[in-house]
């Protein structure tokens, strides 16, 4: 028997996450490439609930990407915009060392290394400016926790060769994997392959960059395709990790979706079961166990699903597992067998509503239980570390006159998820390293917008790009800082 823990280890990995595309901007200095996601456009002077139809109902479309190749522009193109991190990222490291932030997770854009994917050689500029942020954040004594693909891959690869349904694009992955790996790899504590791996299935141009509405009835075998040639690809990095940087940990992650049944009727039961099959647990099983799991095969029958699988491929997966798991935490969800059931939106999904849970602005619903329930059924079923690498709350604050920002709804929020965390370490999950999402103010990744703020640091600008980019600490900031300090057991 073990000893009862009572609170965080010491080495609890208190951090911070933000990704290339949402925060750096800079989309073509310095040699960087056009992005799959420098395409997504957004009317910034539009309402929000102009922004949220468009969201919630028109997935990324054909003729919005042939315009935005056409457009070198920013006007339209937040995601080129960022919050222009590639420019202020010293003074923002300040901010991190002055409360004490342990781990800071970022990705790096493969269009800044390779600019059109398939290069003969890598963008010296690009592979100088990360060795410089990643050891300026070792000098500040903060971990690095390195995504390879955060959703933007260089769009070359879509227009020339299909992106992801083309397996030629495992082989640029492999290669720019060998790249960042070798010339990086020094700086880098955690490697993390792919951002969410179950986005492809939900939010297809970000994960798989597929575009719905040219692979029509086509939409779902594509969709499984490519999410094949990305765990292949998968597997490579983490073999070239192991081989290369042998003492770092390689992870898979997911956007996880903790489900509950409506009731405890043994059919709502089932389908809490499979909603968690199909929507989590297929991911990480592959990930972490190696090979395809069973139930999905009948998924796949069901939806005429045939994957072309090369020699090797499993061999391939099942010898080069995750070394830990991570995920992102936003809401929990409901399963039932029955239909219309009112619906609430969610991160990636729309969600069956529990209405025993409030929601935020953007209807996500808040369940910090939810939290130490999914870190106990990962811990279960796999025994690995776990890392929670994004958690936050996303909302529209205000910046006072003075330079403050109060949000004490967002110290609420992380004081209940932190709190239910540490349950779980009671409980004996081995989680090792805390998140929060969008660290300082980004654009959101599904609205495109700068008003759904998620940081502990505030950013001047707004959804059109204008404004100083000027960082403010927010109240939140000083709470996380004596959070960290106390390791978790000063919460406030
Ligand atoms: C996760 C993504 O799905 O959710 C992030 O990894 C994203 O990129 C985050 O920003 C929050 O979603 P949103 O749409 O509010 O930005």
């Amino acid at each position: 028997m073990g000893k009862l823990k009572t609170g965080f280890p010491d080495d609890f990995l208190w951090g911070g996450a933000i990704a290339c595309s949402q925060a750096d901007g800079a989309w073509n200095e310095d040699g960087k490439g056009k992005s799959t996601q420098d395409c997504r456009w957004l009317d910034g002077s539009w309402t929000h609930d102009q922004i949220e139809e468009k969201h919630q109902n028109n997935p990324f479309s054909k003729a919005e990407f042939e315009a935005a190749l056409l457009d070198d522009g920013t006007e339209y193109y937040p995601l080129r915009r960022g919050n222009d991190f590639y420019h202020h990222w010293r003074e923002d490291l300040d901010l991190f060392a002055q409360m004490g932030l342990k781990l800071f997770r970022t990705s790096i854009c493969w269009s800044r290394i390779f600019p059109n994917g398939d290069d003969a050689e890598p963008n010296p500029a690009g592979i100088a400016w990360y060795r410089e942020l990643f050891a300026a954040c070792h000098e500040c004594g903060i971990k690095t926790f390195v995504t390879m693909l955060h959703y933007d891959i260089p769009v070359n690869l879509v227009t020339k060769y299909g992106g992801w349904k083309n397996r030629k694009t495992i082989e640029f992955f492999t290669r720019y994997v060998e790249t960042i790996v070798e010339e990086l790899g020094d700086l880098v504590d955690f490697w993390l392959p792919f951002n969410e791996f179950n986005a492809g299935r939900f939010a297809p141009w970000d994960g798989v960059c597929l575009i719905a509405d040219e692979e029509g009835d086509n939409l779902d075998q594509q969709i499984f395709q490519c999410l094949h040639h990305q765990f292949v690809a998968n597997a490579r990095a983490i073999q070239i990790v192991h081989e290369k940087c042998p003492e770092t940990p390689v992870g898979g992650m997911i956007a996880r979706f903790c489900t509950y049944p409506a009731t405890c009727r043994p059919e709502d039961n089932m389908q809490a079961l499979h909603d968690d099959q199909y929507a989590n647990w297929f991911y990480t099983d592959v990930m972490a166990r190696g090979a395809y799991p069973a139930y999905m095969d009948r998924y796949f029958d069901k939806l005429g699903i045939e994957i072309q699988m090369e020699e090797g491929d499993e061999e391939l997966i099942a010898a080069n597992t995750v070394d830990f798991l991570s995920f992102s935490y936003y809401f929990s969800q409901v399963a039932t067998a029955d239909q219309g059931w009112e619906k609430t939106a969610g991160n990636l999904v729309m969600a069956n509503k529990n209405p025993y849970l409030e929601s935020t602005e953007w209807g996500w619903q808040i369940d910090p239980l939810g939290l130490r329930v999914t870190l106990n059924q990962m811990y279960d079923r796999y025994g690995l570390p776990l890392y929670i690498a994004e958690n936050g709350l996303g909302t529209a604050d205000v910046l006072e006159a003075d330079g403050s920002v109060h949000d004490p709804y967002r110290i609420d929020y992380l004081r209940k998820h932190i709190d239910c965390m540490r349950e779980a370490v009671i409980d004996g999950v081995d989680v090792r390293g805390y998140m929060i999402w969008g660290f300082l103010d980004l654009v959101s990744c599904g609205p495109l917008t700068m008003s759904k703020r998620y940081g502990v640091i505030y950013v001047d600008l707004d959804n059109s790009g204008k404004g100083s980019a000027k960082r403010y600490c927010k109240d939140s900031y000083y709470w996380y800082r004596s959070c960290i300090a106390s390791n978790g057991a000063d919460l406030g």
